[in-house]
């Protein structure tokens, strides 16, 4: 058995959104922005941020995974599905729900430099510090959160918990199950 405890709220998330949105409108000031989601887990995240931005974007996703099946990291990113938008010259702000380990996050700014865009920043709702193996920059943090299994807002335990209007820990059952 296993429970959901409320870590972030849905209001919480959302006035979250809203900073972050801000602070990226001030920082383009009506530049053209190719809005990148890191798929599955960012496309809440995504479809909520790109609605308060106010800015002339365009949206493409890329699918990696860090993680497979496992709650652990396998410490490797693999790239299952690249850009399709030519990013040459363009202003690129990946977009994911999650910075854990940053292996994602440094990968994908590697891959976006590679591709040769004029700039590349991350924007990740969530970072959670304590898992860091690599000293990446994350642009636009939205909340800081300690070393949990978190559900919902797009993130996900074995493909469920994504609907999810709010964050939530995934506990054990008082059986240890
Ligand atoms: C999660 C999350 C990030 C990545 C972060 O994706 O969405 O993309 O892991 O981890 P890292 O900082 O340790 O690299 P996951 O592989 O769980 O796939 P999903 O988004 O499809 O759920």
């Amino acid at each position: 058995m296993t429970a959901l405890k409320l870590i972030i709220s849905e209001s919480q998330i959302q006035e979250g959104v809203g900073r972050l949105a801000q602070q990226i409108r001030a920082d383009y000031q009506d530049q053209p922005l190719l809005v990148v989601g890191v798929l599955h887990g960012s496309f809440v995240f995504l479809s909520d941020l790109i609605r308060r931005m106010d800015l002339p974007i365009q949206v493409d996703f890329v699918r990696v995974s860090s993680y497979g099946e496992l709650a652990q990291s396998s410490g490797k990113v693999r790239l299952h599905h690249g850009i399709r938008t030519s990013v040459v010259g363009k202003n690129v702000l990946v977009v994911d729900d999650i910075v854990d380990t940053g292996l994602t996050a440094q990968f994908l700014r590697g891959y976006f430099e590679g591709r040769r865009a004029s700039t590349v920043r991350i924007c990740s709702l969530l970072d959670k510090p304590a898992r860091r193996r690599t000293a990446v920059t994350v642009d636009y943090t939205g909340f800081e959160v300690p070393d949990q299994f978190l559900v919902g807002y797009g993130l996900d335990y074995n493909q469920q918990y994504r609907e999810l209007r709010a964050l939530y820990s995934l506990e054990a059952g008082t059986d240890g199950s």
